[in-house]
């Protein structure tokens, strides 16, 4: 069935809110949990879909997964025999599976991974995965719509530097490495707090790793690691997510396990235009001066930069803040989906390439509107928190991939966000 959040503008966010451990850990973490035989145990997952899928996709490969959403936790037991194909159907519906590519390469010696849509080899995509994996000596190629690594003779240490910072392709690389005789080094490496997890998970592992959390990275390869117990790190795109809605909305929110460490430029900004940002016993506070908010100008860079997944969020601020801001997006082309959504509102914007100009306006108007990723469809619903009468967010299901229950999370703060059944007939 489909749904969609109703929301009722009007009320500033109060309160305390909490955040589960990252996706963009979780997720590779469970992929990392087939580098040792036996059981690993995750805490702090989040009970998103996503968790979901990369469960089925390792169930796939042959793993036994006890997958507790309530008490937050992953039991993976890895046999010693496990298969190496991850199929389009599951990769399709979660491109974050392309993380099974390092360890299945590491562990089988080969791995066949279906190419999540819109990616191709040679161009942006997955070019650097593969580069990473050929320099560790695997040979790689693509057929019928899977990526092939192999490397009958086992991997080996090597030098390997990076085009670009790319997130997956240090993840791939970093979980291929821990298995490789010899000494990698990964240089111009994503930075990441993601990618410090998974670090840390690999050394609780017994892998040698230092580094991480730097833009080079050393691994000295060992023969075999074994399961561990590991707490997934604090989501800092959640977190700023509510940050940016406390200031969107006026408000006063604490964000509770998040990690102000993790979100240093972000809540920069947010002091910049008044708001008052604190570190609390369990997390981080963010309160917003009375009036209208102050504009901010925001570029997305690799980490520590500001985050893309929070570029949604600051279009929203922008939307309704006093002045002009220039909104400019540096690691994907064309995610600007949020833009032509704010404008049903009435947000008045222009893009132009990979900026958007937003001249701020001082009331949204609530309307219908389509959530098109997790992000957007949050930033969405936090627009509709400072829009005059009811916004509809079409496509909750994409926010239910990010968060759990997040309309219980924006009640609790005091927000009228309520889930109904989506009954438009012509969608
Ligand atoms: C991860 C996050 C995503 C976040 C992004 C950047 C997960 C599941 N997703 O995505 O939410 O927005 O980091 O912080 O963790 N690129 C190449 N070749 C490659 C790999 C990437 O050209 O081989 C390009 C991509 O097209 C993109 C840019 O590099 O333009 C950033 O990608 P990357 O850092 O790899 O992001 P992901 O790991 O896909």
């Amino acid at each position: 069935m489909r749904e969609r959040f109703r929301v009722v503008g009007g009320t500033p966010l109060q309160g305390r809110v909490p955040v589960a451990g990252a996706k963009n850990s979780a997720l590779k973490l469970m992929a990392g949990a087939l580098l040792a035989v036996g059981r690993t145990r995750l805490t702090n997952v989040p009970a998103i879909v996503d968790v979901t899928i990369m469960a089925e996709l390792l169930r796939r490969l042959g793993v036994v997964v006890d997958h507790d959403p309530g008490r937050g936790v992953v039991e993976l037991d890895v046999p010693e025999k496990i298969g190496h194909r991850a199929d389009y159907e599951l990769v399709r519906a979660l491109r974050a599976s392309i993380s099974v590519l390092g360890p299945l390469v590491a562990r089988c010696g080969e791995a066949d991974v279906a190419i999540p849509g819109g990616d191709a080899i040679g161009s942006r995509g997955l070019d650097l995965h593969a580069a990473g994996l050929e320099g560790l000596g695997a040979k790689v190629h693509v057929a019928h719509g899977y990526l092939i690594a192999s490397a009958p003779g086992g991997l080996r240490g090597a030098d390997i530097r990076l085009d670009f910072p790319s997130v997956g392709a240090t993840e791939n690389i970093l979980m291929a490495a821990v298995l490789a005789p010899g000494a990698t080094r990964i240089d111009n490496a994503a930075r990441e707090p993601e990618i410090v997890d998974i670090a840390d998970f690999l050394v609780s592992m017994g892998a040698h790793v230092s580094g991480a959390g730097t833009s080079v990275i050393e691994i000295a390869g060992v023969e075999a690691l074994h399961p561990t117990v590991h707490a997934v790190v604090a989501d800092r795109i959640a977190a700023g997510s509510w940050a940016f809605a406390a200031a969107t909305t006026r408000g006063d929110v604490e964000v509770v396990g998040g990690v102000a460490d993790h979100l240093e430029i972000t809540l920069d900004l947010l002091s910049s235009v008044g708001c008052t940002v604190s570190t609390t016993a369990d997390g981080f506070r963010v309160l917003a001066p009375p009036g209208r908010p102050r504009s901010i100008d925001v570029a997305t860079l690799p980490y520590p930069g500001f985050p893309t997944d929070l570029q949604p969020f600051a279009l929203t601020y922008n939307a309704v803040a006093d002045g002009s801001a220039m909104v400019t997006e540096n690691l994907f082309e064309a995610r600007f989906r949020t833009v032509q959504e704010l404008a049903r509102l009435g947000a008045d914007t222009r893009i132009d390439g990979h900026h958007v100009m937003v001249h701020g306006v001082a009331q949204l108007s609530g309307a219908p509107v389509e959530a098109s990723d997790i992000r957007a469809g949050a930033a969405l619903v936090v627009a509709g928190l400072v829009a005059d009468g009811v916004t509809t967010v079409s496509g909750a299901h994409h926010i239910d991939r990010g968060y759990a229950s997040f309309e219980t999370l924006v009640s609790g703060l005091g927000g009228d966000v309520t889930r109904e059944a989506d009954d438009d007939p012509f969608v």
